[in-house]
């Protein structure tokens, strides 16, 4: 229990020790977020203090040559100085190629207990570029790392889990050849956002929403994710990817999954991902309609007043470019439940704001008394579910303004999450349940399969259908995506403000 709550996991002590491998040790993701939300857990207590971090990259580096770098990136406080100071100890480094498997030997041999030894925990986190998982995760198994003898190993995988199907289906292919599938954590870490979290807990443990959450009363449902950041340091991989792969496949496909899903017979990783599975499959194939489906790369503009670059203007980017940094599908999900309820999802980058936000728009009221006095048509009660920056539900609904006259306004109920003492972020989370084991965060194999295959028709048909650069609306830096979707955009992001 915390302060009154019913908690159902609640891990206390710290996590089992665990040898701790991080591959790519030395990138953006590692010293941005990894190390991080390491230490954050180590503080937090949930960081067992016999366990042992490997940074692993592929120049020479000596141990604390690595902490320094490490300690740049983390950059602790003065108040937390005697704590940094434990966790650096538990941190080595150790050079990988994996081209070279007396690297992987090297490793192994701090990593496989003696006979009569204690059993080790391996926990091993593929911070690398796409095109090294497979790879890596040979190589780990080649060493005999994936074996479990005593203790368990587990690997985590992080987005993107392959190109399209086939791709995915080879990645999986090679994961199992060294682990199992409980063993393989591929990662989206969107779903330990609290928000998200609570988008089961506020469907299933409230009885007033469930009978509402279907195509009798739910109009519509909107899915936004957009951001003011370009492509940054990642061209290389995000101009063979687009939006679509980057954003869609994981994050946009999986909250529409916790939307839209029916409910589990009980709260357990796999019985959750059986239902979010059958809204997968459940999607329709998108028709020749072109109304559900509209894309766009950003051209020059301002954000926070300062100039930015085109896309096709940065550094790694091909000069005659045709990826999406701007997408909308319109989905549809044919089942009971939703057949006819479109499910917009819009990402993009170089927009005018930073919001991660899902609108569940109610059906109008069946019939107006109000519509002889009042000129204007009722307003539908919405739902939002805003991820970022607020972390916060809010309910719209119609109610008199105060006043002889009979006018209507429309109101706003809110629900924030308290941004209190937990400083436990995404991160931390995911990896705290890599460590326990516990899955529920996790992607399984079919879930992955079947949005590749939803994808996969919708990116072989633009690819085919049109001609390359002509399919392309560009938009500004710093606006509201393509002229043609600047008035959808405007109104979700204002949605709710009152
Ligand atoms: N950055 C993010 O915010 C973020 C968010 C979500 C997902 N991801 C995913 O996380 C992974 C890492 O992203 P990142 O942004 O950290 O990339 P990054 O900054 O390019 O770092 C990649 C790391 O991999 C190592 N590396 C590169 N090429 C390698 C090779 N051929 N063989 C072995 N090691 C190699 C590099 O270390 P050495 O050069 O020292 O070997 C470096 O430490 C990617 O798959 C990305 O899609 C990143």
């Amino acid at each position: 229990m915390i302060n009154g709550a019913q908690c159902i996991f609640n891990p206390s002590g710290p996590a089992e020790p665990c040898r701790i491998v991080v591959l790519g040790a030395t990138g953006d993701l590692a010293g941005r977020k990894l190390f991080p939300s390491l230490f954050t857990l180590f503080k937090a207590g949930h960081l067992n203090p016999e366990s042992r971090i490997t940074g692993c990259g592929r120049g020479e580096m000596s141990d604390d040559e690595f902490r320094r770098m490490t300690e740049e990136k983390v950059s602790p406080d003065d108040s937390e100085g005697e704590q940094w100071r434990r966790f650096r100890q538990l941190i080595s480094y150790h050079r990988l190629d994996f081209n070279d498997d007396a690297s992987f030997a090297a490793l192994a041999a701090g990593l496989i207990p003696e006979e009569g030894k204690p059993a080790v925990n391996r926990l091993f986190y593929l911070a690398l570029p796409p095109s090294s998982y497979e790879r890596a995760a040979t190589a780990i198994g080649r060493a005999g790392l994936g074996r479990e003898d005593g203790g368990w190993s587990r690997i985590v995988v992080e987005k993107p889990f392959g190109h399209d199907l086939t791709s995915a289906r080879s990645l999986n292919a090679a994961l199992h050849a060294c682990f199992n599938e409980e063993q393989i954590f591929s990662i989206d870490h969107y779903l330990a956002k609290e928000t998200v979290q609570n988008i089961l807990v506020f469907r299933f443990a409230n009885a007033i929403f469930e009978p509402l959450w279907n195509r009798q009363y739910i109009d519509s449902v909107a899915i936004m994710a957009t951001e003011t950041l370009g492509v940054g340091h990642r061209a290389a991989y995000y101009d063979t990817a687009g939006v679509i792969r980057d954003m869609f496949q994981n994050h946009l496909l999986q909250l529409l999954s916790l939307i839209a899903m029916d409910p589990p017979a009980r709260f357990e990783a796999d019985q959750v991902q059986d239902e979010k599975v059958k809204v997968f499959r459940a999607l329709k194939h998108i028709s020749s309609n072109h109304d559900d489906l509209a894309i766009g790369q950003y051209g020059n503009g301002e954000i926070d007043d300062g100039k930015v670059a085109a896309y096709r203007e940065e550094p790694g980017v091909a000069a005659e470019s045709t990826t999406p940094t701007y997408a909308r599908i319109t989905a549809h999900i044919d089942n009971w439940r939703w057949r006819g309820v479109p499910f917009t999802m819009i990402s993009g980058k170089r927009l005018e704001k930073k919001i991660t936000r899902i609108i569940i728009n109610f059906r109008r009221v069946p019939h107006s008394l109000f519509k002889d006095i009042l000129a204007d048509t009722i307003q539908r009660n919405k739902l939002i579910i805003n991820i970022y920056p607020d972390e916060e539900i809010c309910l719209s609904f119609q109610s008199k303004v105060q006043g002889t006259h009979l006018c209507l306004n429309q109101e706003v109920m809110r629900f924030a999450f308290a941004t209190g003492d937990d400083q436990i972020d995404a991160y931390g989370r995911v990896l705290l349940d890599c460590l326990n084991g516990e899955r529920l965060l996790f992607w399984r194999q079919d879930g992955l399969e079947e949005t590749w295959k939803y994808l996969d028709q919708i990116l072989a048909r633009d690819n085919t259908s049109r001609p390359p650069g002509q399919t392309l609306a560009i938009y500004a830096a710093g606006s509201l995506g393509p002229n043609r979707e600047e008035k959808l955009l405007r109104h979700l992001l204002t949605a709710g403000k009152q």
